[in-house]
């Protein structure tokens, strides 16, 4: 029998190893033990455990279950069980409402009864996700570059992650959801009239043949769905449209990189939700970094905060300065990406994204260690690097 990955989240070290006991080393293969932190809920997240065992003693405390949702937004896969030792209907009921999906007891239950719970409701889940027609064995991750200002960066770290992506051998779809003024496919000199409206206005409906009918292939292998030309089109498309989409596309790529315009709507807040993580793509200057607290403050209400990963683009030496940047957040930055003016243009005028138009500029540099974080905090294996050719020459005399 294949054994569940399993993970112990619980406060408490001596209940830790009380649970451990009580489950069956067949059954389970135990990836780690969490706590209720950020920190614990990035662990979780990159662990992809199948079942989570929550273990609180006595009183469920409030932040235990709002901890529980949170995660469950990022980590959409996993199964919930909290481990209690004071279980009320109360209590199953309201963990129900939190997307828990079992309250098993610590006490007074048999390892073997113990372990088949956990095997059966993991089991009933995994039911679930394959109805929904999620694919387990494809670990997607829905990307969005998003910020609420225009000319940060989006689109030109969007399609230069994207490639990079494509390029270290990933499955890629690139999303251009800024519906009136998406520039992907012109910023990539991408020959087609097809767009997202075209496939949300066909009469086949979303399916993955549509998509891949009305995307187009990017030289550097990855799939792109560009934004309609005009931008009175834009209202075609609507919440239940991208979620669809992204939704039908995920069994069929590693990555979807979504494109987002500098605002908040339906369509925008629908993506947020079906995104894993939301790159906040800002400048270092002071209306960029205010703009950059409105959104997450956007983010938090929404329950989108966990997925935030700051990215500080076009970075000079300047009046913000990164130490302050981080005590504003409690929240470090993914990554700087320098100011770097001649490779943008150039990579403007030659349709290419940055790594391709001037592979070995600083932009293309910050771009593709970019990708090679991104793929690394997901695998926790950093992409081998191809080794710089020597060069052959004459010695100086
Ligand atoms: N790191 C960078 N250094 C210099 N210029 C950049 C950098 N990143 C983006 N740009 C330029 O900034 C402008 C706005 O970028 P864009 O990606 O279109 O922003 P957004 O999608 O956020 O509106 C473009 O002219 C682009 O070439
Ligand atoms: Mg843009």
């Amino acid at each position: 029998m294949e054994k569940i990955n399993l993970l112990v989240l619980s406060d408490d070290l001596d209940l830790r190893i009380e649970i451990k006991n009580l489950v069956s080393d067949e059954a389970f293969a135990i990836s780690g033990y969490s706590d209720f932190t950020p920190d614990g809920k990035t662990k979780i997240v990159n662990k992809f455990p199948e079942v989570v065992l929550c273990a609180v003693k006595g009183e469920v405390p409030e932040s235990v279950f709002t901890f529980v949702q949170d995660l469950l937004v990022v980590a959409r896969e996993t199964t919930v069980i909290l481990v209690n030792d004071n279980i009320s209907v109360d209590l199953v009921n309201k963990a129900a409402q939190y997307g828990i999906r079992k309250v098993l007891p610590i006490y007074g239950i048999e390892s073997a009864e113990f372990s088949e719970n956990i095997r059966t409701v993991y089991t009933l889940e995994q039911q679930r996700v394959l109805d929904n027609n999620e694919s387990k064995k494809v670990r997607c991750k829905a990307l969005g570059f998003f910020g609420g200002k225009g000319g940060t960066g989006k689109t030109t770290l969007a399609i230069g992650v994207a490639a990079s992506l494509a390029k270290s051998g990933k499955r890629v779809m690139l999303l251009d959801l800024d519906l009136q003024f998406g520039d992907v496919a012109m910023a990539l000199d991408l020959d087609t009239k097809n767009s997202i409206v075209d496939l949300v206005q066909d009469r086949g409906g979303i399916t993955i043949e549509n998509i891949n009918a009305f995307a187009v292939e990017h030289s550097s292998g990855m799939s792109v769905l560009c934004a309609p030309k005009s931008s009175e089109f834009a209202d075609f498309v609507t919440p239940n449209h991208v979620e669809k989409i992204i939704d039908i596309m995920r069994p069929y790529y590693e990555y979807i990189i979504v494109d987002f315009p500098s605002a908040f709507n339906d369509v925008t807040i629908t993506a947020c939700e079906n995104c894993e993580e939301l790159y906040l793509i800002y400048n270092n200057e002071i209306l960029s970094l205010n703009n950059a607290k409105i959104c997450y403050t956007i983010l938090d209400q929404l329950h989108q905060r966990e997925k935030i990963r700051f990215v500080l683009n076009k970075v000079e030496k300047s009046l913000v300065k990164q130490k302050d940047f981080e005590e504003m957040f409690a929240q470090g930055i993914f990554i700087s990406i320098p100011a770097d003016y001649p490779t943008a243009l150039l990579s403007i005028n030659k349709g290419q994204a940055a790594t391709v138009a001037q592979p070995k500029s600083s932009l293309a540099k910050g771009i593709t260690e970019m990708a090679d974080k991104i793929i690394e905090t997901h695998t926790g294996i950093t992409p081998i690097k191809e080794k710089p050719t020597k060069k052959r020459g004459f010695k100086k005399k």
